[in-house]
């Protein structure tokens, strides 16, 4: 993979040759930066913000404005990476012109390169009508956080309405998204959708077989512990290495330790 910026062509292009798609969120500079020099492929902005970065239970509460205040950092501060911003909850659920404007409002303030949607059958139609006024689109389906209160919880889907979800997953690609991200999803039947679909699933919770994989970048670098999900795979523990830190900090300041000449002007 080359170092120029990606574009929706490049994830259809990987799903055809079997090379995996990379996806992890940020929600700042820092992290956005990071994760574009590791070489993650694709950066989502996501609503989640409201869970890690704001501290609330779920992602209800984060408006529009908040999405494009994160989406404008983290778009700004990437070379590589497809940026991928989030529409939050109510911002495309009232009206086709009203979910219309506010994707393209996104696209326009922020600099990113496409929109995640929550939804299948019942969003084709504005999934639709946002890739018409040229919004590349990124489905989502499964576990849907925006819907918890209708769907009781953040348990696994499609154990008993699996028609229901690859019924979704197909809407999702006719409506012409350019991608799918299948979340808290059985392994079989997140195969099955990904060997039905021509378009790239990215999955979370949803096992090895989809076309790339999507994580909550604080969750695998072990800094968020409110809670971990089972598919959760801890690549480093940064709130230990943080706290021990900080621990040494506080120590050296008392004890008169820290700053040395090394650390001061003459
Ligand atoms: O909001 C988010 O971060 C997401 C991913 C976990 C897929 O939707």
């Amino acid at each position: 993979m080359s170092d120029k910026s990606l574009n929706v062509n490049d994830f259809k292009r990987m799903k055809n040759e079997g090379v995996r798609i990379t996806a992890l969120t940020a929600y700042e500079a820092l992290f956005a930066a990071i994760l574009d020099e590791a070489g993650i492929d694709l950066i989502l902005v996501g609503d989640s913000l409201g869970n890690i970065f704001q501290g609330r239970d779920t992602t209800i509460p984060v408006t529009l404005e908040e999405m494009i205040y994160h989406g404008e950092i983290v778009a700004r501060s990437i070379s590589r990476s497809f940026v991928v911003v989030d529409m939050p909850f109510m911002s495309y659920q009232i009206s086709l012109e009203d979910a219309v404007r506010n994707a393209g409002t996104v696209m326009k303030k922020t600099g990113c390169k496409a929109v995640k949607l929550e939804g299948g059958i019942r969003i084709k139609d504005t999934i639709k009508r946002i890739v018409e006024i040229g919004v590349p689109v990124l489905g989502h389906i499964g576990l849907t956080p925006q819907s918890v209160n209708v769907l009781g919880g953040y348990s696994v889907q499609g154990r008993d309405n699996k028609q229901k979800i690859i019924d979704d997953a197909l809407a999702v690609e006719e409506a012409g998204a350019f991608a799918v991200v299948m979340e808290n999803i059985t392994t079989t039947l997140a195969r099955e959708i990904t060997e039905k679909l021509s378009i790239p699933t990215i999955g979370i919770g949803a096992g090895p077989f989809c076309d790339g994989q999507i994580l909550v970048t604080q969750d695998m670098l072990g800094l968020f512990r409110k809670y971990t999900p089972k598919f959760v795979r801890k690549y480093a523990e940064l709130y230990d290495t943080a706290l021990k830190a900080l621990g040494s900090y506080i120590d050296d300041v008392r004890k008169g330790n820290f700053p040395s000449d090394k650390e001061s002007f003459d």
